[in-house]
């Protein structure tokens, strides 16, 4: 196996979730204001919701996303974009309908449909794009990154994948009540994220301290999902006091 350069994320540890929102948020706003055709990877997950309402109050402010095209990570399979649990209802709610964003140019993928076709498209459609510039980026518990979980390829591209119990087991509160989460979800690969120019992992709240260490400390593993990170040389991982207090970086 050839050797592969590793390295660290750029570290900023703020005080509380609402800093690291704020701090975050500016980082995309840069993004989005000084290129002419942005493109972001988007995330789903409590943690992104607040970085949300910011961009969504900076459009109020002015601020215009008509250039940017978006792509987010992934979807629960077998649900329509109109579920309350499904990730397109989620961005629809937080982040399209808040900003003047083109129709069509914020891409989930479907989990409806043939899988693996639309998986191919999926990438397809990221390329036309000219690929994703800044990619924002969540933790799971487990260490997971988009969906792709424990024992996923470092190369793996969009896929469907089956979900860990106890992923399903922490997102069951973000569905309502007396709904099951889905077993399987449609997700980018690690690969697929690796290749974006810039990932923005952000963090908040003790229960994500050991996700983060097992990404960042000792050699990229498959057992961490997260830890592909370090083959990535631009990484900038804000979190707060709470997720970082086992780092040391
Ligand atoms: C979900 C998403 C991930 C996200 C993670 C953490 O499972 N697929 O992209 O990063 O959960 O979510 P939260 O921010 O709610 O902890």
């Amino acid at each position: 196996m050839t050797q592969r350069a590793l390295y660290r994320p750029a570290l900023q540890v703020l005080e509380s979730p609402e800093a690291v929102a704020a701090e975050v948020a500016q980082r995309i706003l840069r993004f989005v204001e000084t290129r002419a055709r942005p493109v972001l990877g988007l995330a789903t997950g409590r943690t992104p919701l607040a970085v949300y309402a910011r961009l969504a109050a900076a459009h109020r402010a002015g601020t215009s996303f008509a250039a940017v095209e978006s792509f987010n990570l992934d979807e629960y399979f077998g649900l329509g974009p109109a579920h309350l649990g499904a990730f397109a209802c989620y961005m629809q709610r937080h982040f399209f309908e808040q900003v003047d964003m083109l129709a069509g140019h914020g891409h989930v993928p479907s989990g409806l449909g043939d899988p693996a076709l639309e998986a191919r498209a999926y990438e397809a459609t990221i390329a036309e794009a000219g690929g994703i510039g800044l990619q924002l980026l969540g933790i799971g518990l487990n260490g997971h990154i988009g969906f792709n979980e424990p024992g996923s390829d470092f190369d793996s591209r969009t896929r469907i994948v089956t979900l860990d119990e106890s992923t399903r087991r922490a997102n069951a509160k973000d569905f309502p009540e007396g709904t099951e989460v889905p077993r399987e979800a449609i997700t980018m690969g690690i690969g697929t994220i690796l290749e974006a120019q810039r990932i923005v992992l952000v963090a908040t709240g003790e229960a994500k301290s050991e996700a983060l260490h097992a990404a960042f400390h000792g050699p990229p593993s498959r057992g961490c999902p997260a830890s592909a990170l370090q083959l990535h040389p631009c990484v900038e991982l804000v979190c707060d006091v709470g997720a970082a207090h086992r780092l040391c970086l």
